[in-house]
């Protein structure tokens, strides 16, 4: 008996002579829960329709920029071969970094951004094999930036640059 009244709900009896405080209790209690889970699955189906269409549209997010930065001197910049960078810049007085190669070739240069276009880990420079190389799933690219092999869905990044006042500057858009 000790145990039945710890489990037992307090009853609480408040008149409802009209029936207008409870409803719900006159349909029944099993026709009560399955309105309340059609009404939680709709809720359910209503919030994943909402991200969807979210999806279709674009974020609305604020518009990135193209900014300069500067990189190296320009006597560093290599004449031939591969040479990683690490890139220092800032973004709303916030200090960020990151790494680029400069890729020289007979017909000039060209600067990657070294983050993978699969899922962003960092790519290094196989000098053996004259390629870039994902370690995080083997994703490859060639010396132009484009994707060889692996996941990457796409080329690295190719950053614009120029040479100014003796220092190569290249773009960034933050
Ligand atoms: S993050 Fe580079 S291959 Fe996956």
């Amino acid at each position: 008996m000790v145990g039945r009244d710890v489990f037992c709900r307090p009853r609480i009896d408040i008149p409802d002579p009209l029936g207008v405080l409870y409803p719900r209790m006159e349909q029944g209690r099993r026709e009560f829960i399955k309105k309340a889970l059609y009404g939680i699955f709709a809720l359910l189906g209503l919030g994943s329709l909402a991200g969807s269409l979210r999806s279709l549209w674009p974020t609305g997010g604020p518009q990135k920029t193209l900014a300069w930065f500067p990189l190296l001197a320009e006597d560093d910049v290599p004449r031939q071969g591969v040479r990683k960078a690490e890139l220092v810049y800032a973004v709303g007085g916030n200090e960020r970094k990151g790494r680029v190669f400069i890729v020289s070739s007979p017909d000039g240069f060209i600067v990657l951004s070294a983050v993978c276009s699969h899922l962003g880990c960092l790519v290094n420079y196989n000098k053996g094999k004259r390629e870039f190389q994902c370690p995080c799933h083997g994703g490859r690219y060639d010396l132009t930036g484009r994707n060889i092999a692996g996941p990457p869905p796409a080329p690295l990044t190719t950053l614009p640059h120029r040479i100014e006042n003796g220092i190569m500057i290249v773009g960034m858009k933050v």
